[in-house]
Parts: C-alpha cells; structure tokens; sequence
C-alpha cells in the first residue's frame, strides 16, 4: 500500500531532473534545493548525523517509549490514535522513520518517505500547531 502511495507521490512531483548538490544530498524539486541552500545543509553535517546513528539505535526503544507516554496524556491525540490506528504499530512505525532520519542521506526516497508522513497526519487531522 505504501509503495502505490509513494509512486504515486513520485510520478506527481516529477523527480526527473536529480541535482547532485553533493554526494549526500542528491534532489531535483525546487522547493527542496532551496530548503537545503538555506539551512547550509552540507556533506559533512550529513556525515555526522550518519555517524551518531547507532546512537540513536541503541537507544530508540526509550525515545519511542517516552514520545508515546507523553503523546497518551493528551486527550485529543490519545483519541486521534484510537480512531486510526494503535501505539503498538506506531511504535514501529515510528522507530523506523526515526532511525530513517539518520541515514544521513538527502534524496528522492528521504523526501517522499518524510511527504507520505506529513500526508498521513494531514489526513488524520494532526496539523503542525
Ligand atoms: C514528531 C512527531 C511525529 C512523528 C515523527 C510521527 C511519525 C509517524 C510515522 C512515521 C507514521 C507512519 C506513516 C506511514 O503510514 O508511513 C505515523 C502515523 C501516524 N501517526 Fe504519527 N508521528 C508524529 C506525531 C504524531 C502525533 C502527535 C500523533 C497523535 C495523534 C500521531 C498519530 C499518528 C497516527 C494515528 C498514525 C497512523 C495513521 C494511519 O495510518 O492512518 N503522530 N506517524
């Protein structure tokens, strides 16, 4: 299912056209160029944030843990999460979005994994405020 919605996603914003900004940021839509132009976002940082990755591994089981024991004290989010889902698969799906983030890669598929997130909590109502 997640496949059809990112090829879906991928045929829409046309990613034809890849810039190779350096050999971790790898982009072709506008809108992101400019994003990583304006926060400077360079190889080196990329290499960091991939360094301390197994960092992040070790300790993924704690931060999930804690987002969701946080998250489950608001009743309005504790309600969205009933209506659409369940903790314990989110626990997953979080944990891998969360070590994804530290692959210290910028690409097509690092966009469009980090697109289908945004859309999946517009859909459920879960805006940025
Ligand atoms: C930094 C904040 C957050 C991150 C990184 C995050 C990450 C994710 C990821 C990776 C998914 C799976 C997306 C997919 O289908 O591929 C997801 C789904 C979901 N998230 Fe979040 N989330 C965040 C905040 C929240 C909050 C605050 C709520 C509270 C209501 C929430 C509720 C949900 C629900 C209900 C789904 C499942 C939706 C569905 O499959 O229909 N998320 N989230």
């Amino acid at each position: 299912m997640f496949k059809k919605r990112k090829e879906k996603a991928l045929r829409k914003n046309n990613w034809k056209n890849e810039e190779v900004i350096s050999e971790r940021i790898i982009v072709s839509h506008p809108m992101v160029t400019e994003k990583v132009k304006m926060l400077r976002l360079s190889k080196e940082d990329l290499y960091f944030v991939a360094y301390v990755k197994p960092l992040v591994e070790t300790h993924i089981d704690g931060l999930v843990n804690e987002f969701y024991e946080t998250i489950l004290q608001v009743p309005n989010l504790k309600k969205i999460i009933e209506q659409n889902s369940s903790v314990e698969r989110l626990r997953t799906t979080l944990k891998k979005h969360l070590i994804e983030l530290f692959d210290g890669t910028v690409d097509e598929r690092f966009i469009e994994n980090r697109l289908v997130v945004a859309k999946v909590h517009y859909r459920i109502g879960l805006d940025p405020s």
